[in-house]
């Protein structure tokens, strides 16, 4: 029975600040006066609009809504709250502030999610990253929305109590009736990844630059006249590249999770995203208000495809750099500077000229000037980060009767042996794969043999290599190396490694 003093309810939920969860506490006052519903402590737009639909919820559920003084507060104040998660917290302490169930029943446990005004529990943003919350702060149950109870299990050691409504929320927390225990669920993982390599006809030279790229976690850059297959590789990356360990599955998950792309359950597969040529810099390395993050951030642990990279506005290129180089994005919101995680593959395709034909026999129609401006466009910040420039031709007629080369899990297979090699070598690291080796860690990882240092240097004093660009080559022809089971660099690695580099345009336009 509702008491006629003043009452107090206390119970946790979490914001979402980047992708890390911050622990709230949703304190409701009730006490008698003219009847109102105040929310303080810092709350955005959403939170405040969440008093309509916390009252209608309650109302419509059969629940009494106190027609006295309600105030609630969210602690700490310092803390910018944002977003509609906070509703059935906001709800429960309500109920519990205005005797309808004991507010004992709240010390224990935490709620998110977002009402309905008919009193269903909603999906909301970032479910993972709170039960990691919950976790952190000790916190035992958890209540979520029933659909995203798969997600949310995936972090052991706290009860999810998955409820798809107000009701079932309160009968969760008062004992009265528990929902069934849910399993952890996973999206895809085992098995073979489509598109397959297998669909390919001939483009060997591509198909090795591919599997040098996807063993490394090196950036790869395709340039091609049109219609000889650059997207249709690029497609194929994610069937090669190793399977996402569990705890970077879980990054992944909690990224999707926090851009509110509904996932219920762990993302096993390597995300591929490959954005329209007409992305903001906002939308490709996150921002917006409340931020969310971006496409590079969508990627992380998978592939960034950009397709007809000279359309890409120069400001969203530019706004790559970050994210390239330190493996996530620094957005800053007022005072807050928030951090997603980036850590992709970029593959990049583009034509070679405006007509795309520059180096076709004579077919290409474009004059000079067209041209350097064209890979200007190009060059800059992108460029620097990319190991790998492979030009593409057409395959012949006589390839595209024959069998393929190749098949996706073929190539897998000895990437993710080359991968297992970089893992022992670098442990204790902070890099994780040959793309990731720095000037430090090159020096003192990658042995060449006496003849790969003769090549390295006739290529660094004809000019035909910059000195970052000998960096690169290190990078590549370890890992070229990695993929033949060797410790020590050849001479053929460093060969190839230059072969893989070799561009019609930029190649001249810049050393590598
Ligand atoms: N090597 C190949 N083996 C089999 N099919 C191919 C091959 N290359 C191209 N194709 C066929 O041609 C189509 C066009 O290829 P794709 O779209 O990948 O070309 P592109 O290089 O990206 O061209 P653009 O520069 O115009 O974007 C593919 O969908 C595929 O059907
Ligand atoms: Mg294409």
């Amino acid at each position: 029975m509702p008491s006629l003093g003043a009452m107090l309810a206390r119970v946790t939920t979490f914001a979402i600040d980047g992708v890390e969860p911050r622990r709230i506490v949703v304190e409701v006052d009730i006490r008698p006066g003219l009847p109102a519903f105040t929310i303080v402590g810092l709350a955005d737009t959403a939170v405040r609009e969440s008093r309509e639909r916390v009252r209608a919820a309650i109302q419509n559920s059969g629940y009494e809504f106190p027609q006295r003084r309600i105030t609630a507060n969210l602690a700490p104040a310092s803390l910018r709250k944002v977003g509609p998660g906070f509703d059935a917290a906001l709800a429960l302490a309500v109920l519990a502030a205005s005797g309808q169930f004991d507010p004992a029943r709240l010390r224990d446990v935490a709620v998110y999610g977002e009402l309905s005004l008919g009193g269903e529990l909603r999906p909301a943003a970032g479910t993972l990253a709170v039960a990691e919350g919950a976790r952190r702060h000790r916190i035992p149950a958890l209540v979520v929305p029933a659909v995203q109870a798969p997600e949310a299990s995936l972090i052991d050691g706290i009860r999810v109590l998955g409820v798809s409504s107000l009701r079932g929320a309160v009968d969760a927390v008062t004992g009265r009736a528990l929902p069934p225990v849910t399993g952890p669920s996973v999206l895809g993982g085992a098995g073979t990844i489509e598109p397959d390599l297998a669909e390919v006809r001939g483009q060997g030279f591509a198909l090795h630059a591919m599997e040098v790229a996807a063993a490394g976690g090196h950036n790869l850059l395709l340039s091609g006249p049109p219609g000889t297959g650059k997207t249709m590789l690029a497609r194929r990356l994610p069937s090669i590249l190793p399977p996402l360990r569990r705890e970077d599955a879980i990054e992944v998950t909690r990224v999707h999770s926090v851009a509110g792309l509904h996932t219920a359950g762990l993302i096993a597969t390597r995300p591929f995203r490959a954005p329209h040529h007409t992305i903001s810099a906002a939308g490709l390395v996150g921002g917006g208000s409340p931020p969310r993050p971006g496409e590079a951030s969508l990627a992380h642990r998978g592939v960034l495809f950009l397709d007809e990279l000279s359309e890409f506005q120069r400001p969203a290129i530019e706004a790559l750099r970050q994210p390239l180089e330190d493996g996530r994005v620094t957005i800053v919101r007022g005072q807050r500077a928030l951090v997603f995680p980036t850590r992709f593959m970029l593959v990049a395709a583009t034509n070679p000229c405006p007509c795309g034909f520059a180096g076709v026999g004579d077919r290409c129609s474009c004059s000079e000037p067209d041209i350097r401006r064209y890979e200007r466009r190009l060059s800059g910040p992108l460029l620097d980060r990319i190991d790998l420039l492979v030009d593409v031709a057409g395959p012949s007629e006589a390839e595209l009767r024959a069998a393929p080369l190749t098949d996706s899990a073929t190539v897998r297979d000895r990437v993710i042996l080359a991968r297992q090699r970089q893992l022992h070598r670098l442990r204790g690291t902070r890099a994780a794969c040959n793309a990731e080796l720095d000037a430090g860690l090159l020096q003192k990882l990658v042995r060449l043999d006496e003849a790969a240092h003769a090549s390295l240097g006739d290529a660094y004093r004809g000019g035909a290599l910059s000195a970052r660009g000998r960096h690169r080559v290190l990078r590549v022809a370890r890992t070229i190396a990695d993929l033949a089971g060797r410790e020590v660099v050849t001479r053929a690695d460093v060969l190839e490694a230059l072969t893989l580099r070799q561009r019609i345009g930029v190649a001249q336009a810049a050393p590598a």
